[in-house]
């Protein structure tokens, strides 16, 4: 059976919500969503579920993460069909601020993350993107003061960022990263799978697939150089424009020289027509 989860919009609310949820010292996670939930934040949140006594999800299209020439305006927002799936996980609470609660007139301070934010991954193609997460993530932290937050490791790079943020900046958050869910195909869930035509959805998976074949050659004790040149051959004839396809630290994302030289990570982005996706595995 469902339950409506108690949905607030301005600091004040919060508080106070946050206040009742607390009471016997009852333990907090929060899921940090752009809305347009899928199986995939419905894995986060189960997750949180496990791992506290309360749940709440924030939903907040961030502005600044989006650089002008991106889809802010266009970007998924599914409202009703969102608060209907969390109603039906039983989270217990939405905090849905408005961009003015998040950002009021005079907004001055931002967060400029450097160590894993500046890996030369997202952050060649969304100079701003990290920046903008940073930010806003830390605010989410302070107004919602959790004591776990749970992200995606399908945004490897940004699951490094704010866990490195909650750490630098003594959050008191335990940032855990949750599994990637994949359609049966392998495409990663993503909010934006919703662009793909027809035919592009056909084509995703191979991202995946050039993913684990990467992975295969590693295993087999090949170089990550023969490794990758095989995966983007796989990527560019199924008709992606490649932006990256990289074998990295998996906790630095520092480059590696040779695949013994520590955990890796092989992450990828590339575009399919005009929707741009992203994904990883690890060893
Ligand atoms: O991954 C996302 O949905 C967003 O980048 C996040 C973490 C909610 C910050 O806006």
């Amino acid at each position: 059976m469902s339950r409506s989860p108690l949905i607030v919009r301005n600091l004040s609310a919060l508080r106070r919500a946050l206040d009742g949820l607390r009471v016997r010292k009852a333990s907090l996670a929060l899921v940090p969503t752009m809305g347009a939930l899928h199986d995939g934040h419905v894995s986060l949140v189960r997750l949180a579920k496990r791992r506290a006594d309360k749940v709440a999800v924030s939903i907040f299209v961030n502005p600044t993460q989006f650089a002008p020439t991106e889809d802010f305006g266009s970007y998924p927002r599914t409202w009703k069909e969102d608060v209907a799936k969390l109603a039906a996980e039983k989270v217990d609470l939405i905090w849905h601020p408005d961009a003015k609660a998040m950002y009021p007139d005079g907004f001055a301070t931002r967060i400029v993350p450097e160590g894993a934010a500046l890996a030369g991954l997202e952050d060649r193609y969304r100079p701003q993107f990290f920046g903008g997460v940073a930010t806003v993530v830390a605010k989410l932290f302070t107004q919602c003061r959790p004591d776990i937050a749970v992200f995606g490791e399908k945004d490897y790079q940004q699951l490094r960022v704010v866990t490195q943020l909650a750490r630098d900046l003594d959050l008191g958050v335990r940032v855990i990263g949750s599994r990637t869910v994949r359609k049966r195909d392998g495409l990663a869930m993503s909010s934006r799978n919703v662009y793909l035509s027809a035919e592009e959805r056909r084509a995703a998976p191979t991202l995946y697939k050039a993913m684990k074949e990467v992975a295969g050659r590693l295993r087999a004790g090949g170089s990550i150089e023969a490794a990758v040149a095989g995966g983007t051959e796989l990527i560019t004839s199924a008709g992606f424009v490649l932006d990256y396809l990289e074998v990295r630290h998996a906790e630095t994302l520092a480059p590696l020289a040779s695949a013994k030289d520590g955990p890796w990570r092989i992450l990828v982005a590339a575009k399919l027509g005009k929707t741009r996706l992203i994904d990883n595995i690890g060893a």
